[in-house]
């Protein structure tokens, strides 16, 4: 099997490449990645040479189907994936969330090749606090900001590619992922480095948003086993039940880190920020037999940890451009 993966430098994107280069040790994979400030060929360095990069735009088609020779499936990741980045400036998101899966989806349709798209539960909205509803790949798309607008149009564009056009895609839609090379400006790996340079966590609004956790490993296994055993047209949702809210996740990341609970700050909210996300995986379990590895959040939380402690000449050069960025939005 070769394997081409865009966003395949980027967090899950790379978890993902590691977890196949240890699971099909006779697959070949190769990644395509415009290296925006959210992708690095360092998360992909202890690899061997069955996975190669190549450093280009999914917008751009000529060089997307140069990279197609021999390929028999591609796994779309590539995106712009931060809310905050999105609500400051969108258009970078309409163009490659919109336009660059457009344009896979064209060079998949012209060479027959399989595809599978990786999205979120933020298509669905979100839910309030008490509401026993979880989501299932039937509840209607909902989405609040530009980031997950974006990605709701991507999927749309992907379902309407399957029906008109016969193109083999699968979907997914994931919940909010933790785990190692995941980029500073995200809540968790943002809190971790805030502590680790002596400075304290940022909780926005009144913290209690709820989030519905899964390691980036167990995202991916979910990925390898719908492009080995999904069917052609479906989309399912992914997701480990690990349902908290942001203060008890801040206040958790305070303890293991040996810091007091209550030693943080609390921020300007996001506009229009999700209240709770909550995933229904069951069609992913019951029909392709996929279990989550990573049940214990405190246990991955503290490999999280560790590994960002483990690895600050990987963060740092994020990290003040990160929080330059913050200060700009009172966060
Ligand atoms: P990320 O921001 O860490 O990585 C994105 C990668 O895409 C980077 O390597 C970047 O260089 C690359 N990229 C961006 N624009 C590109 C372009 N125009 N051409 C080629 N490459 C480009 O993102 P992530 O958090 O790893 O998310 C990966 C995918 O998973 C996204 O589609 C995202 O919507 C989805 N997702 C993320 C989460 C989460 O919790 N992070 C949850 C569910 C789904
Ligand atoms: O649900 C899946 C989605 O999860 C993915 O599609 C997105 O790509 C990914 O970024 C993530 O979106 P969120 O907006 O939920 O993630 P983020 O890490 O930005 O924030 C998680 C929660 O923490 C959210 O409620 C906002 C809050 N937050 C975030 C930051 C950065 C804080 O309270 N303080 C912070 O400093």
């Amino acid at each position: 099997m070769r394997l081409l993966v865009t966003g395949g430098a980027g967090f899950i994107g790379s978890n993902f490449v590691r977890h196949v280069h240890r699971e099909r040790p006779d697959w070949e994979v190769v990644v395509y990645d415009r290296l925006t400030y959210a992708g690095d060929r360092a998360n992909l360095a202890d690899l061997s040479e069955r996975v190669t990069l190549v450093e280009a735009d999914i917008c751009d088609p000529a060089a997307l189907e140069g990279a197609l020779d021999g390929v028999e499936a591609v796994i779309h990741f590539a995106a712009e994936t931060h809310n905050d980045n999105s609500l400051q400036s969108p258009w970078p998101f309409v163009h490659t969330n919109l336009v660059g899966t457009y344009t896979v989806l064209e060079a998949v349709r012209a060479r027959g090749i399989r595809l599978h798209h990786i999205s979120t539960d933020e298509v669905y909205g979100d839910l309030a606090l008490d509401d026993p509803a979880t989501f299932t790949d039937t509840t209607p798309y909902n989405p609040s900001s530009p980031y997950s607008a974006t990605k709701a149009g991507s999927d749309l564009l992907v379902r309407a590619w399957v029906r008109s056009f016969g193109v083999a895609a699968t979907l997914s839609n994931c919940s909010n992922n933790y785990g190692p090379y995941q980029h500073v400006e995200k809540f968790i790996p943002r809190q971790i480095t805030e502590i680790l340079e002596g400075r304290r966590p940022k909780l926005y609004g009144a913290g209690e948003n709820v989030r519905d956790w899964i390691h980036a490993e167990d995202h991916s296994s979910g990925v390898l086993a719908i492009l080995e055993r999904g069917r052609i047209g479906e989309t399912y949702l992914i997701g480990a039940d690990g349902e908290r809210n942001n203060l008890d996740t801040v206040r958790l990341i305070l303890t293991l880190m040996g810091r007091d609970g209550d030693d943080f700050d609390w921020v300007k909210d996001r506009p229009g920020h999700d209240l709770r996300y909550a995933i229904d995986a069951t069609k992913l379990r019951s029909e392709l037999g996929w279990t989550p590895r990573y049940r214990d959040f405190e246990a991955g939380l503290a490999a999280t940890i560790d590994w960002y402690r483990a690895h600050p000449e990987w963060w740092r050069p994020q990290k003040a451009p990160t929080e330059a960025r913050y200060e700009e939005l009172g966060r």
